[in-house]
């Protein structure tokens, strides 16, 4: 059977997982967000006190890590060799950590043969930065959604202060800037709209604003 792949590309904060998690439940899809894979490797590599920059040494204990997701209540899982890690790989340490990782190529490979897989038998909605250029370069819709930084950075901070996660304004901006460097420049699939993508900005847009103008994008390209 031929699977439908929506893939939703952009920087952080530009409201990808927040947009294709309410997408997909419309169109009954399968949301998979790459960008926890990313995160739960960064959180193992921390843990294990191994350099995340260090190419060499992340890819020594690329072996040792087991990565899978599963849902509960519609939201995605992230299981890091067996133990549900959803909730601890959003710090703002994991986020920088998954960006310092995601430029090493031999992560990048083992992730995307697991997202691939993923895509093959359901219909997705799947969400990172390299969704519509690399991953899944055959996708039936590509969406790349961007915002100004600022703005992503306010709802990135809004976000951490409501989970409770103890930082400032400034220190969420520059965090934000120093991954979308290092996600745009890295050498291997970096973050980029695919030529056939959609461009969305979303800067100045309500949640409800974002999620109509996203179905209807997605449903104008399935002919629908
Ligand atoms: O939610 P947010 O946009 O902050 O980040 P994320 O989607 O959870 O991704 C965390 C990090 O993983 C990003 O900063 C990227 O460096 C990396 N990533 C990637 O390189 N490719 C993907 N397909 C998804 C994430």
């Amino acid at each position: 059977m031929k699977t439908i792949k929506i893939a939703i590309d952009g920087p952080a904060g530009a409201g990808k997982s927040t947009i294709s998690k309410i997408v997909s439940k419309k169109l009954n899809y399968i949301y998979i967000d790459t960008g926890a894979m990313y995160r739960a490797v960064a959180l193992y590599a921390i843990r294990k006190g191994v350099n995340t920059k260090n190419a060499d040494e992340v890819s020594d204990v690329l072996d040792e890590i087991d990565i899978n997701i599963d849902y509960k209540n519609d939201a995605q899982q992230i299981f890091l060799n067996g133990e549900n890690v959803s909730d601890m790989i959003r710090t703002p340490e994991v986020s920088v950590g998954a960006s310092d990782v995601a430029v090493i190529t031999n992560v990048r490979l083992k992730l995307v043969e697991l997202q691939r897989k993923l895509a093959e038998t359901k219909n997705v909605i799947m969400d990172g930065r390299d969704i519509g250029t690399y991953v899944l370069p055959n996708a039936d819709v590509k969406i790349f959604l961007t915002a100004t930084c600022d703005e992503r950075a306010r709802r990135r901070y809004e976000e951490l202060l409501q989970k409770g996660v103890n930082c400032t304004f400034d220190e969420v901006k520059s965090d934000m800037q120093y991954r979308d460097k290092n996600d745009s420049e890295r050498e291997f699939a970096p973050l980029k709209a695919a030529d056939d993508a959609v461009v969305v900005d979303t800067t100045g847009f309500s949640q409800d604003e974002s999620v109509k103008l996203i179905t209807e994008t997605i449903n104008k390209r399935l002919g629908k």
